[in-house]
């Protein structure tokens, strides 16, 4: 029995968001170049969008790019740009078979041109399909999208169209990249680190966190039941006390 069939299909999360970390220390580990470990890192991607997919996970959102990545080496930044492109074109198909919707989070418009043009691309090609809907995070970062939201909440504000008193939570959600997802309810980091990094600040409110050691490249299935397991056996309290949720 594969630890999958432990796994409780009603208690599913809707959300699970992943940073996926690591890739420069695989590679290492093999003696290669960082780039190495971004490249094996795609087949990690495919094997967890596809066990998602199978489980029948609503949305699944990947850490792929963050704003902070852009001053990494210019060799690096290009390599993953290109890797980028490539793969999204490569796995198209695989996002139909498994009827995967694309889309994104970040500021695309920092993405070279041809990264703009495929990602369009796939994203119209794939945005009938209604199982999955896969989130990358490109270019991406939570203060970046927070910022924009204040300002064009401040804008609604300064021309008449809303009050300060009508500022919420709802609005909130309403002008952040993430609109209309419901918050991730459990988010994976590999690779060992404990940090956010910048990655859906506000979404995370409330989200179950699991850190695992493996190297993103090494992530498979399996990892993704396992994370899945372990969330369910938590009790997610919101600020209630255990014996308010036994009760009811
Ligand atoms: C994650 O792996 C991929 C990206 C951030 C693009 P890293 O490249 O951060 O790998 P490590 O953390 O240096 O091992
Ligand atoms: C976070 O990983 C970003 C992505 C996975 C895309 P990093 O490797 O860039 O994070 P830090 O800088 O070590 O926190
Ligand atoms: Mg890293």
């Amino acid at each position: 029995m594969s630890n999958k069939d432990n796994i409780n299909l009603e208690k599913l999360p809707k959300h699970i968001a992943i940073i996926m970390d690591g890739n420069g220390r695989w590679a290492k580990g093999f003696g290669k170049f960082r780039i190495f470990g971004h490249h094996n890192g795609v087949t990690a991607v495919r094997e967890t969008a596809e066990a998602a997919a199978e489980l029948g996970l609503k949305f699944l959102t990947l850490y792929a790019f963050s704003t902070e990545n852009w001053s990494r080496p210019q060799k690096e930044v290009d390599a993953l740009m290109e890797l980028l492109v490539e793969t999204i074109k490569k796995e198209t198909p695989t996002l139909q078979k498994n009827n995967i919707k694309l889309t994104t989070i970040g500021n695309l418009d920092d993405l070279p041109k041809g990264c703009q043009e495929q990602l369009l691309e796939t994203i119209e090609a794939t945005k009938t399909n209604n199982g999955l809907t896969m989130v990358l995070a490109l270019s991406y970062s939570s203060k970046w999208d927070i910022l924009n939201a204040i300002k064009s909440i401040a804008n609604e504000v300064k021309s008449g169209t809303i009050n300060p008193e009508d500022i919420n939570d709802q609005l909130i959600d309403k002008h952040l990249s993430t609109n209309g997802m419901p918050n991730p309810e459990l988010m994976i980091r590999t690779s060992g680190e404990q940090r956010i990094s910048n990655f859906l600040l506000w979404e995370l409110a409330y989200a179950e966190l699991y850190f695992t050691p493996k190297l993103w490249p090494d992530f498979n299935k399996t990892d993704l039941y396992d994370a899945i397991l372990d969330y369910q056996q938590r009790e997610r309290r919101f600020g209630k006390t255990s014996e308010q949720l036994n009760n009811n």
